[in-house]
């Protein structure tokens, strides 16, 4: 009898005990890893509390907090189909095919091109005033290689980018008026005089120098080879985005695009 009620308890302690096990969530265990997880990435805005195993399991993965709410909470920005307002970083604001600037964005530093530039008839070239300073030490140092850098073009606004794309025999390699990164005046088409914005630039000093400094000098390369599934566009030789030297290096030494940056670094709400 005694041994019945024994084996009957027994039975019961094991029952509760594996169904809580069962139930065990990060948020009711107690180890020093977990708990510093949960303390850590619940402080991010797009934290969602109901999603906390799967962050985890995603963080014992790649050890990246901002990647593992990326990977859960926007699991298809790499394949968006919808559009959203363009959202600020700390290399300024991030257009790409999915994320827009409003047809009365105009950003507030814009200064007069004053390197080596073609200029369009009747028109003053803009560019930011942080990448212009920066531009120029990159100029300075290519001219001192021997090498002349000039750009085609820097900021544009919404109509500007608008006639382009509505004159462009390959839109391809043009966005749509909101859908441009020279609307925030942060990026720059660098070439040769000889060359222009062509595929023959590939072919010249200026452009392996270029490819090899401009992110000493705070600009990425924004649309490279190989990378036109991530970017949507195919590579442009000459199109360069300043986000900032510290930036441009990681970017650059991970050989990324700006979107890999943006889904590992930057928590997306
Ligand atoms: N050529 C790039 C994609 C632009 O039009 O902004
Ligand atoms: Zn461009």
């Amino acid at each position: 009898m005694f041994k019945k009620i024994f084996l009957f308890l027994l039975f019961i302690i094991l029952f509760f005990l594996t169904s809580s096990t069962k139930n065990l969530s990060l948020s009711t265990t107690s180890s020093t890893l977990e708990d510093e997880f949960l303390k850590s990435i619940s402080q991010y805005k797009s934290f969602n509390p109901e999603m906390i195993d799967l962050y985890y399991q995603e963080y014992l993965l790649n050890h990246n907090l901002v990647l593992s709410l990326n990977k859960i909470n926007v699991p298809d920005f790499f394949n968006r189909q919808n559009m959203f307002p363009s959202f600020t970083f700390e290399g300024g604001p991030f257009v790409n095919k999915n994320y827009y600037l409003t047809k009365n964005f105009i950003p507030d530093d814009l200064v007069p091109v004053t390197i080596s530039k073609v200029n369009r008839k009747n028109e003053v070239m803009l560019i930011n005033k942080t990448a212009l300073t920066y531009a120029k030490l990159l100029f300075e140092d290519a001219k001192k290689e021997g090498m002349n850098l000039v750009v085609f073009s820097a900021y544009r606004s919404y109509i500007k980018q608008e006639n382009l794309y509505q004159q462009a025999n390959n839109k391809n390699y043009v966005a749509k008026a909101g859908f441009s990164e020279h609307q925030t005046g942060l990026a720059i088409d660098i070439a040769t005089l000889d060359t222009g914005l062509t595929s023959y630039f590939e072919k010249t000093r200026e452009y392996e120098y270029l490819t090899t400094h401009a992110h000493l000098f705070g600009f990425i390369k924004r649309y490279p080879k190989d990378k036109n599934t991530i970017t949507k566009y195919p590579y442009e030789a000459w199109h360069y985005r300043f986000v900032g030297p510290e930036l441009a290096k990681i970017i650059y030494e991970h050989n990324m695009t700006l979107e890999e940056y943006i889904y590992t670094y930057v928590a997306l709400n």
